[in-house]
């Protein structure tokens, strides 16, 4: 209890427009908070949906203290429960990713449908009954080729983004890719500073080489109005409307997501080095190589990019307060094969590049935030509202959430 209440009185103490007080940025207990107010109980971008096409095919996630499954059943449905056996809890499945046509817990072979009921129990008596014992489910939502989850026994309502996520990423057909390539990196930096380096491109033109070839650093890309939007993105808002493609900017009431198109520089068509294609076989319905990128982002645990020839996923996970794990995957269309349609260095290059960058100046940030001599500073209001953006949203959340009485009373 006392320990929230100074939270709040902490939250209530910061400086609109300034960066966030260091505690945020260190503090175990905050990251605690954090976990307990985002991570437990908004919905969560997972996995592309193609990263599990069969039948069996599972994938496992770490969220804070969580362990969960995340698998495709003999119906075809995609699902999340609980990785802790009804038996004594151990972890069913151990490795990041498989196939299975049941799970069976490695402990005592309990064994469970891939919808998480029970099918068998050795030598349980007579009054075991095997319906009270299936797996815990998680909420779990595929759209548009995109699994989501959420921990709360109450999810919030996702019907919004669910809408316009099913028109935006309709003509990209994430169901119809593959994953071309993964990369999982740990950046030593606290999850929101991670996030607040992605909220700005301020920092591009000094950091970022290869992303800035093709990717304009202008400050309405990151913005969280359109009014600042440019005639050419309003331009190529209308161009690529006419063709079928959902692009005009669009941002969540309670700030959790945001969708836009945004045009590439110039006639640069992908993130390449040379600004063309990297993938000859374009994504689903998009007949337009300068299709720009759509920009998505969702609160608290992800960003995204989809072009006309692939598509890139973020995955953002605390793993403590000064330690975040961000995993990204490219995707193509199902059919493109590497070596003919496709160089895996000039798909993945750019990016490569740009996580490291980014990992690095979070890493520096948080050294510096470190600090004793830290102090909150000034956002731009020019180059920085994303992140002005992303901040207030932390603020007004986590203080809405503590003052909801869960938390406050949970640690009492
Ligand atoms: S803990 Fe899973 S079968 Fe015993
Ligand atoms: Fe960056």
């Amino acid at each position: 209890m006392t320990h929230n209440v100074e939270l709040r009185d902490r939250l209530l103490r910061q400086k609109d427009g300034y960066s966030l007080e260091q505690a945020f940025y260190t503090s175990e207990s905050i990251l605690e908070a954090d976990l307990e107010s985002f991570f437990y109980q908004d919905w969560l971008f997972m996995i592309p949906a193609c990263e599990i096409s069969k039948s069996g095919d599972y994938v496992t996630q770490k969220v804070g203290q969580y362990d969960i499954v995340i698998v495709r059943g003999d119906d075809g449905i995609i699902r999340a429960l609980h990785n802790s056996c009804r038996h004594r809890g151990s972890r069913l499945c151990s490795a990041q990713k498989g196939s299975a046509p049941k799970l069976v817990c490695p402990y005592h072979q309990w064994t469970y449908e891939l919808d998480g009921k029970l099918l068998y129990a050795r030598d349980m008596g007579d009054d075991f009954k095997p319906e009270q014992h299936s797996l815990k489910a998680v909420h779990c939502r595929e759209i548009a080729g995109l699994v989501f989850i959420c921990l709360a026994n109450i999810a919030p309502d996702f019907s919004e983004l669910e809408g316009h996520l099913a028109n935006y990423l309709g003509p990209h057909k994430l169901g119809n890719a593959k994953v071309a390539h993964s990369s999982t990196i740990v950046e030593n930096g606290n999850w929101k500073l991670v996030f607040e380096n992605n909220r700005e491109c301020y920092h591009c033109s000094g950091s970022h080489p290869a992303l800035c070839r093709t990717f304009p650093d202008a400050p309405a890309f990151t913005a969280v109005t359109s009014a600042g939007f440019p005639q050419d993105v309003k331009d190529h808002w209308k161009k690529c409307e006419a063709i079928d493609l959902p692009s005009k900017y669009v941002i969540d009431p309670g700030s959790y997501w945001r969708l836009a198109r945004v045009p590439l520089i110039g006639e640069a068509e992908s993130f390449t080095m040379s600004g063309k294609t990297a993938v000859s076989r374009l994504m689903g319905d998009i007949s337009v190589k300068a299709a720009g990128s759509l920009l998505l982002f969702s609160y608290p645990n992800s960003w995204n990019h989809f072009l006309s020839d692939h598509a890139i996923v973020f995955q953002v996970m605390p793993i403590n307060a000064v330690q975040t794990q961000v995993t990204t995957k490219w995707l193509v269309h199902k059919d493109a094969v590497e070596g003919r349609d496709y160089d895996l260095e000039t798909l993945t290059h750019v990016w490569k590049n740009t996580n490291d960058e980014d990992r690095r100046v979070v890493e520096e940030n948080q050294i510096g935030v470190n600090s004793p001599a830290y102090e909150p500073g000034p956002y731009s209001p020019i180059h920085e509202s994303g992140v002005l953006q992303f901040v207030e949203w932390y603020k007004a959340t986590l203080l809405s959430r503590l003052e909801g009485s869960s938390l406050m009373q949970a640690a009492e």
